[in-house]
């Protein structure tokens, strides 16, 4: 049956292709993207940060203030990505700043009255652009006041009385926590009583704003959608999972093969398609390449390769302390990433005693992911938890067998070699403990070098599989459906 095309706005705090720290610019760029192909009228606002050089020349559209206190002036401009319309929001006071969350891992003072002036802004343009969305779909903790200010203030106007919100939730450990002194700057604030989004007598969460308000939310992977409704998968926010059961869904990301195909990737030496014969010899190239470019011998050994942020939920330290152990067999070891300083410097010291088998390059780096994605045999991601996880799921489309830890996205995309072998795109392991991931790194090892037939075989079958956004998009689409009660 036709329906409607609907128009949704999509606010997210970063975008791909415009500014990126993490998977939710991947989607905040895909998926809009993708709806459009659907022919929906989709269009993203974010804030127009000092660092994102395209908004410098973008032409301004609007030039307002808010029409509740605090009067904040303000300025809207259009750009486009891809063909998505972008509106841009621009406030000097609060975005012109070198970073876009924080400076030297230190969080800028003022986040919660920037996001906060964020969601406000994304609404109050609306009346003045002239759009009149049916769908506004917040993401994540930064425009989790996006749903809470339609329900308690926009949403008693005429032109918003048909609106309904959405929030997708990509990682629920950040919260964003803040004071009622802090959020002042919302006039909803001000009672200091707002228990849709209290978690303390003092505190309110952005993220609980956003969940308990909207009329729909979905987690970015089944699993996750699941493990939200717990205490340890939701980091203390399961009441309110809990209590929104029946408005919760879980839609698996897609992959951007745009930019992620190794038949067409321009950051590549050599590209390759799923049939053997190209994929051995592109993988080769690449791998050359790799070994080249981070200073490890080009020698014919299993490569593992691992590119995230250095953190906790990435499960770096299920790593380090069998990593040495591992590194005993006839392996490399290439891993890409910031954060942490603490486990960058234990990677560090491992690096420097092993440099013939482990080349750790402290960066964030897009170019070389690519290289990583494709030179290597396997792609690591021992996750704590990951929401969805987007590395594994190009991992497969580049012929590189991701080894995942099976909880949330990573569950929903990999199937375990062990498990179901002709079926197989990866190998899973539960048990959170590193002698766990260091049975399963000598397993994988086993399969290259004893069956590098049947190696090669699951290798294809990986490269087949179809992530593509049009699926989830569609999924999205019902969601909408489903809030505005069509
Ligand atoms: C967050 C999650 C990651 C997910 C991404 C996009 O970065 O940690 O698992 O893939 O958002 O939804």
């Amino acid at each position: 049956m036709a329906t409607k095309n609907l128009s949704v706005l999509f606010v997210a705090s970063e975008v791909e292709g415009l500014i990126k720290s993490g998977g939710l610019a991947d989607v905040a760029k895909a998926l809009p993207q993708a709806l459009r192909a659907l022919q929906q009228d989709v269009r993203l606002t974010l804030p127009a940060y000092q660092k994102m050089a395209q908004a410098a020349e973008a032409e301004v559209i609007l030039e307002t203030q808010l029409e509740h206190w605090p009067h904040t002036k303000y300025r809207v401009k259009q750009l486009e990505i891809v063909d998505v319309p972008v509106y841009a929001i621009e406030c000097a006071q609060y975005f012109d700043r070198p970073e876009m969350y924080a400076e030297n891992n230190q969080a800028y003072a003022d986040n919660g009255e920037r996001f906060a002036f964020f969601s406000a802004a994304s609404l109050d343009m609306l009346p003045k652009l002239g759009f009149q969305p049916d769908i506004i779909h917040a993401n994540d903790w930064h425009t989790g006041f996006v749903p809470y200010l339609l329900k308690h203030r926009y949403g008693a106007t005429p032109f918003f009385a048909q609106t309904k919100s959405v929030i997708s939730v990509h990682n629920a450990v950040f919260k964003g926590v803040f004071s009622y002194d802090e959020l002042q700057f919302l006039p909803e604030m001000h009672t200091r009583f707002a228990p849709d989004a209290a978690v303390s007598s003092t505190h309110v969460t952005m993220l609980k704003a956003g969940v308990m308000n909207a009329d729909k939310i979905n987690a970015v992977s089944p699993t996750y959608a699941q493990e939200l409704t717990t205490e340890l998968g939701s980091h203390g926010m399961a009441v309110e999972f809990q209590s929104r059961a029946l408005d919760l869904v879980g839609i698996l990301n897609g992959c951007d093969y745009s930019a992620w195909n190794p038949q067409t990737d321009p950051l590549l030496p050599a590209n390759y398609k799923a049939n053997r014969q190209s994929m051995v010899r592109g993988k080769k190239a690449c791998k050359r390449a790799l070994q080249q470019h981070v200073g490890l011998q080009e020698l014919d050994v299993a490569v593992y390769g691992m590119v995230c942020r250095l953190t906790h939920q990435k499960g770096v330290h299920y790593l380090l302390p069998i990593l040495e152990d591992f590194l005993h067999n006839q392996v490399q070891v290439v891993i890409v990433g910031t954060g942490d300083p603490e486990l960058a410097a234990a990677l560090r010291e491992v690096a420097d005693d092993n440099p013939d088998k482990l080349a750790f390059v402290e960066a964030y780096d897009n170019e070389l992911a690519h290289l990583v994605e494709a030179g290597s045999d396997f792609f690591v991601m021992p996750s704590e938890f990951e929401p969805c996880g987007l590395n594994q799921i190009y991992s497969m489309a580049y012929g590189t067998l991701p080894i995942v830890r099976g909880v949330g996205g990573l569950r929903d995309s990999v199937r375990d070699y062990d498990t179901d072998p002709l079926q197989a795109t990866g190998f899973m392991f539960d048990e959170p403990y590193p002698l766990a991931l260091l049975a399963k790194l000598q397993r994988t090892l086993l399969l290259y070098l004893q069956q590098p037939n049947e190696f090669k075989r699951v290798q294809l079958h990986a490269m087949e599989q179809d992530f593509c956004w049009k699926k989830s998009a569609s999924q999205y689409i019902k969601l909408y459906q489903s809030a505005l009660g069509v």
